[in-house]
């Protein structure tokens, strides 16, 4: 594979997707092909499971299950073939998701995310992650701004949120090959310069 694959993290509100264009972007400035997406979703068999995953009560294993039912189809159809033709793709969050929200936050064994991790994508991990990290409070006032209908996992308790945090923290401190943390609390204009840092070196 000859493309670079990164992926961008973080608590909800913690304003990453309003960097993920911008990253593209600078990108593409460079003359790299870049594709942009998401997870779940980023299929359209991965966009009605995200509706579901974000909408629907469902058991945790249920929904750790299909998190990775969407994102086996989106590395079949979207991400594979891209790195296979030396395009970039910018991914709005990918498996530590899944490994800080259902198992930090809903304290899903790690053995089971590690076996399904294994099956799905044994040989593909992100080239670079970078890791948007700020205090809860302030994520949960960005939140609360933007004054529109709570998903499933926004509408959780903030224990659930510290919770998540906090694993995301021990991933990033655990794979530090790959993940670099972005202190979220921060100026547009910091904080692109961090990125800017970042992707000089990849
Ligand atoms: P988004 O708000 O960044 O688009 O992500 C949708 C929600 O899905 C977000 O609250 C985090 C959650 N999520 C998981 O719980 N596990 C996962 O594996 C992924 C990719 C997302």
């Amino acid at each position: 594979m000859k493309g670079k694959f990164i992926t961008f993290e973080g608590i909800d509100g913690a304003g990453k997707s309003s960097h993920v264009d911008w990253l593209a972007e600078r990108l593409r400035q460079r003359g790299l092909t870049v594709q942009v997406t998401r997870e779940p979703g980023g299929t359209a068999l991965g966009e009605k499971l995200r509706d579901l995953l974000l909408n629907q009560s469902m058991h945790l294993e249920t929904e750790t299950l299909l998190m990775f039912a969407a994102r086996r189809e989106h590395l079949a159809q979207v991400i594979e073939p891209a790195l296979a033709r030396g395009e970039w793709v910018v991914c709005d969050r990918f498996t530590d998701a899944t490994h800080a929200y259902q198992g930090g936050g809903r304290g899903l064994e790690r053995s089971k995310l590690q076996a399904l991790e294994h099956w799905v994508h044994e040989h593909l991990q992100p080239n670079l992650t970078l890791l948007f990290d700020l205090p809860l409070e302030v994520a949960r006032e960005r939140i609360a701004v933007a004054s529109r209908d709570l998903d499933r996992f926004e509408q959780e308790r903030a224990d659930f949120h510290e919770r998540v945090r906090h694993a995301y923290l021990e991933r990033a401190h655990g794979h530090p090959e790959r993940m670099r943390v972005i202190d979220a609390n921060n100026t547009l204009d910091n904080i692109r310069k961090r990125l800017e840092e970042i992707i000089a070196t990849i």
